[in-house]
């Protein structure tokens, strides 16, 4: 009789965590594994490339979230004053309306992937301002509801823990942050409003100067939801402290996510450094899913065939879960074991 409970309690457990991992076609899949454990799997996606019948199906399957790689960044979305392109925008936050994904905002206010007339435009600090707020309301403005969060500001600081230069620094001082999530807030009240940054993943000045500034707008009541942890490391070399990190930014009252994961492999890479990734991938997933605060993690990308690693970074790539036909590499089962495993 003992026996017959146990077995019965073993085929229960069996059943249990089959439908944990069975995706679409009957395979586990990231968002599934993600989704487990109360958080979201998502990956940056180039929207053009989702007429391509591979990688729809991928990021129909695979993903909880998504987030545009480009398309909302603001040299796309405004390449001349006032005239406005927002297909490709449109078409990801439709693809993921259609696959009931969230989807990350990236981004509004960046030092980077600015268009020209307004790089060049020798603009007065006030003027600056209005741009800039007038820039957040019309695209959160556009996008109000259908954003799970917003990367309000991206990168903000330097390596060396002090505030990066930018149009909008030189214009604002460091408060065009406070200005930004003001105005994010005012566009879309119901997003999560986010800081997000690299080389913030391991203790240090950069990680230093996020987390006290962080804590300033939490006290001065500035509106802050959460901190993007960009993530883009190298195989084998992934920080020994990531989820102290992860539970520091989360002791602040704010929510943590993974937003750009990568782990790139100096090529070409063989089995034992496709091993070593998938460990690294696996620890990250481990480091959120130990810190309630993490909601997620992201992927800058699915597949090696389209992923900004190469051209970057000279002499690495094959940074993603997904090999460049398509194929899962040892990094898919380890981030779904990361997500399912019991707890040690
Ligand atoms: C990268 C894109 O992946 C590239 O396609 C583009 O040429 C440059 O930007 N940090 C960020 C992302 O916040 O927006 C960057 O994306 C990668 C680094």
């Amino acid at each position: 009789m003992a026996l017959l409970k146990i077995a019965v309690a073993a085929a229960a457990l069996a059943l249990a965590l089959a439908t944990i991992r069975a995706g679409a076609a009957g395979e586990a899949t990231l968002g599934g594994a993600a989704g487990a454990s109360g958080r979201y799997f998502g990956a940056a996606l180039d929207p053009d490339a989702l007429d391509e019948r591979p990688y729809r199906e991928l990021a129909a399957t695979q993903l909880t979230c998504v987030t545009p790689e480009n398309a909302m960044k603001w040299g796309s979305v405004e390449p001349l004053r006032g005239e406005y392109d927002w297909d490709r925008a449109d078409a990801l936050v439709a693809f993921a309306k259609a696959h009931g994904q969230k989807v990350r905002g990236h981004t509004l206010v960046w030092h980077s992937q600015l268009p020209l007339w307004l790089i060049n435009g020798a603009f007065s600090p006030d003027e600056l301002r209005s741009l800039m707020v007038a820039h957040i309301a019309a695209e959160a403005g556009r996008y109000r509801g259908a954003i799970y969060a917003w990367d309000v500001v991206n990168e903000p600081f330097t390596d060396d823990g002090n505030w990066r230069n930018s149009i909008w620094r030189e214009a604002m001082g460091p408060d065009y942050v406070a200005i930004a999530l003001k105005a994010a807030r005012a566009a879309d009240p119901d997003a999560k409003l986010y800081v997000n940054d690299y080389n913030v993943e391991s203790a240090g000045p950069k990680m230093r100067a996020l987390y006290d500034f962080v804590a300033s707008l939490k006290r001065d009541g500035v509106p802050i939801d959460g901190v993007g942890l960009q993530s883009h490391f190298v195989a084998g070399k992934t920080p020994a402290d990531f989820v102290a990190v992860v539970q520091k930014f989360a002791s602040l009252g704010v929510d943590v996510a993974v937003t750009e994961l990568d782990i790139r492999i100096r090529l070409p890479a063989d089995d034992k450094a496709l091993a070593a990734q998938a460990d690294d991938y696996a620890s990250v997933v481990r480091a959120c899913r130990e810190t309630p605060r993490c909601v997620g993690v992201t992927t800058w990308g699915i597949t090696d065939d389209r992923s900004w690693v190469p051209s970057f970074f000279s002499g690495y790539g094959a940074a993603l879960p997904f090999d460049e036909n398509y194929r899962p590499k040892p990094a898919v089962a380890a981030i779904i074991d990361g997500f399912t495993e019991k707890a040690p």
